[in-house]
């Protein structure tokens, strides 16, 4: 994107009016009472699984079209599904943490009698019970911990104790969208596991307001952001997409059915089917962080490099 471009992008952002702060957190706060879920309690953890469900629509899992699929059995199939969903909820944590920790810094010297810091302290609290829902799930299907690699996770540790602003509020939604995305159609497939329908029922009526209020944060501050630091949160938010999408299938799953991680990791990777269901999960994400002037110009290789543009 030229400068002349972002200086649209930022003007038109300006121009488009964006909810008062206060008054959306108001409505965050009194959504958060009426419909919030404590997953300890209201997910049945003991209930026996169903019988051949899948744990993501089949359709997601990422060898799903190749040959490779078609050599596995429907048991093996709906064994790599679940594997799958384990290791998309945890990179899900591995972020849910970073907002948190994120929240925390941001809450940490702002006005608490605002009605702004009160919904980030509400949703450090939502986040805090996802990431334990997300560990209980992976737990009851048995599933090993499909952390990120080793340098994602340190590269997470530098973004968790620096990212402010713009990248901040842009890499929490690229995080959120994505899973929101997979988990609004996972959540209504009959095929699937009751489990992972109920993780994600709770996940996505609790995720709408996080995206609500990073979305609308993110237009109220990019248009007061200096070229500088939209350059930053540009590069910050392009190496997080990057990040979440290569790390969401840990190579490991495939052990689950008996197949060489890295051969099935590059089919995968090369499956066109693979390819379309990351732009599928950006398609909302990917115009409206364009509109912000969070995306375009040389980062954008990040994000072709992870098939979300
Ligand atoms: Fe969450
Ligand atoms: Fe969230």
């Amino acid at each position: 994107m030229s400068t002349e471009t972002l200086r649209t992008a930022t003007k038109n952002a300006t121009k488009s009016k964006t909810p008062d702060r206060e008054a959306t957190a108001q409505r965050l706060l009194r959504s958060s009472l009426e419909h919030s879920y404590e997953p300890s309690l209201d997910i049945d953890w003991d209930a026996p699984l169903a019988d051949g469900a899948y744990g993501m629509p089949a359709h997601r899992v990422s060898i799903y079209g190749t040959e490779l699929w078609d050599q596995l059995t429907e048991e093996q199939k709906v064994t790599l599904s679940i594997h799958e969903v384990c290791s998309i909820a945890r990179v899900g944590l591995w972020f849910e943490i970073i907002l948190m920790q994120m929240l925390l810094r941001y809450s940490y010297d702002r006005d608490p009698r605002s009605q702004h810091i009160q919904y980030a302290l509400t949703e450090i609290a939502d986040e805090c019970r996802h990431s334990i829902m997300f560990a209980k799930m992976t737990e009851r299907y048995g599933v090993p911990d499909y952390r990120p690699s080793w340098l994602t996770q340190q590269a997470g540790r530098l973004f968790k104790t620096v990212a402010y602003g713009p990248a901040m509020f842009a890499g929490t939604l690229v995080a959120e969208e994505i899973t929101d995305q997979l988990q609004r159609e996972g959540m209504k497939d009959e095929n699937v596991q009751p489990l992972t329908r109920m993780v994600s029922k709770i996940h996505v009526t609790e995720e709408a307001r996080h995206v609500r209020y990073a979305r609308e944060e993110l237009s109220r501050i990019m248009p007061k952001a200096n070229f500088a630091q939209r350059v930053i949160a540009r590069w910050l938010t392009a190496l997080s997409a990057h990040q979440i999408a290569t790390n969401l299938i840990h190579p490991d799953v495939y052990r689950s059915v008996g197949l060489d991680p890295k051969e099935a990791r590059k089919v995968a990777r090369a499956n066109p089917h693979h390819q379309e269901t990351f732009r599928w999960t950006a398609r909302k994400l990917v115009p409206f962080l364009r509109e912000q002037g969070v995306l375009g110009g040389m980062s954008e290789v990040l994000f072709r490099k992870a098939f979300l543009v």
